[in-house]
């Protein structure tokens, strides 16, 4: 009989993996064996995506290969850009993704998995290309060029969205959440990736599958909502207010609690320091302020902490982007994961197909239609 606790699968070893390790004893957050707090503090996204794909940290001639080739396949097939075009503007930015990846599935087809490392590398380049394509073609009939100098994944991102190249550090800011966004063991978008990918799907179809689980707003689009949760009061104590109504009223706070975690997210102090950084640099320290606040009323009502997605949100706005890209720079990111993920379970793969406990009515009798009272 599986009992509340057990629903979603909490606490359910479904498989194995050497890539991440998340909350455990003695490990805490780590990729590959690498702690979250290393990484974020001294690697580059590119770093961090390399060595989620190959087990292993790149020697400094392999990191600059893969960066090249990384930025050698930015380009957007005109098909694929004909897609986007029609797409319409009202479109949620990730079902613009859903779309792209499906469609350069169509024109650039997974033929056999030995392309796998390929065609990961194609969609990590690219996703920012469709994004910023759409996004500008919609908002202003402008097919830009989406193909920039940028040697990494978050100046390039940056660079196309507000059309001239960032600042060293509001790059650095962007790279560091993509690296805490890449990976984190069987979250619910890697784990329907992986199921996808344990039908021998090609990789388009489990990245396609990766994207759709990610964006509902108990898994990725938290961070939109944390944003839009944020921005709705005019300071601290209105966010007190607000925060203390929504919780007599059983709401749940965007950007707090965690299946796993039931402490602190590791990522969160990473990503807080930067929020409140920028915050600062960019005046928007009311922002921080009524973040802090919300921090406190949960910790003291709830016992719950931020997760990475609530500092997430302040950071991804004091770089200027709309809060409906958000969820999808998770994307861009976790794309490195996903891949990673579908590498080992293609490694040594066996069809994930459950079992149900069945609650549904006995045997029955079928009556035919014309009989039906
Ligand atoms: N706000 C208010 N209450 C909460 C929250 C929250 N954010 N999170 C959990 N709770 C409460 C629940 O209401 C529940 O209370 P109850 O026992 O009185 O009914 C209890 O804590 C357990 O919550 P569950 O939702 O059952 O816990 P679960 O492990 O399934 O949830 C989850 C984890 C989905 C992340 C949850 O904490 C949540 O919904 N958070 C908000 C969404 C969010 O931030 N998602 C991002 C996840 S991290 C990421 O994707 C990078």
């Amino acid at each position: 009989m599986i009992t509340a606790s057990e629903a979603g699968l909490a606490g359910v070893v479904a498989g194995k993996t050497g890539i991440s390790t998340v909350g455990k004893k003695g490990f805490g957050l780590t990729y590959r064996g690498y702690s979250i707090e290393d990484l974020s503090e001294h690697a580059s996204f590119e770093e961090v995506a390399w060595l989620l794909l190959h087990g292993e940290l790149p020697m400094y001639e392999q990191l600059v290969a893969f960066s090249e080739e990384l930025q050698s396949r930015r380009s957007l097939p005109d098909r694929l850009k004909q897609v986007l075009e029609i797409l319409p503007r009202t479109a949620h930015p990730m079902d613009v993704l859903r779309t792209g990846c499906s469609m350069l599935g169509c024109i650039e087809p997974e033929e056999s998995p030995e392309q796998q490392y390929e065609i990961a590398m194609r969609l990590l380049a690219s996703f920012p290309s469709m994004l910023c394509y759409w996004h500008h073609y919609h908002q202003s009939g402008d097919r830009i060029d989406v193909e920039t100098d940028d040697d990494n994944l978050a100046g390039h991102f940056l660079h196309l969205l507000h059309g001239k190249p960032a600042a060293e550090h509001l790059c650095r800011a962007l790279d560091v959440a993509l690296i805490l966004y890449a990976e984190h063991e069987y979250n619910a978008s890697t784990f329907a990736a992986r199921i996808t990918a344990s039908t021998m799907s090609d990789l388009y179809s489990a990245i396609t599958t990766g994207i759709g689980t990610l964006r509902g707003p108990l898994h990725g689009g938290a961070n939109e909502a944390s944003m839009e949760l944020v921005e709705a009061f005019v300071n601290a104590d209105a966010a007190e207010q607000g925060v203390m109504n929504q919780l007599a009223a059983k709401k749940k706070i965007m950007g707090f609690g965690h299946r796993v975690y039931k402490k602190f997210d590791p990522r969160s102090d990473v990503i807080k320091r930067w929020s409140q950084t920028l915050c600062e640099e960019t005046a928007l320290t009311p922002l921080y302020e009524i973040s802090e606040r919300i921090e406190a009323v949960m910790r003291r009502e709830k016992g719950l902490f931020p997760n990475l997605d609530f500092y997430a949100a302040t950071v991804f706005h004091c770089l200027g982007i709309p809060t409906s890209m958000f969820t999808p720079l998770f994307v861009f990111s976790r794309t490195a994961g996903w891949s990673a993920h579908v590498f080992e379970q293609r490694g040594n793969n066996r069809l994930i197909r459950p079992a149900a406990e069945y609650n549904g009515p006995g045997p029955r009798v079928f009556v035919p239609i014309n009989e039906r009272a």
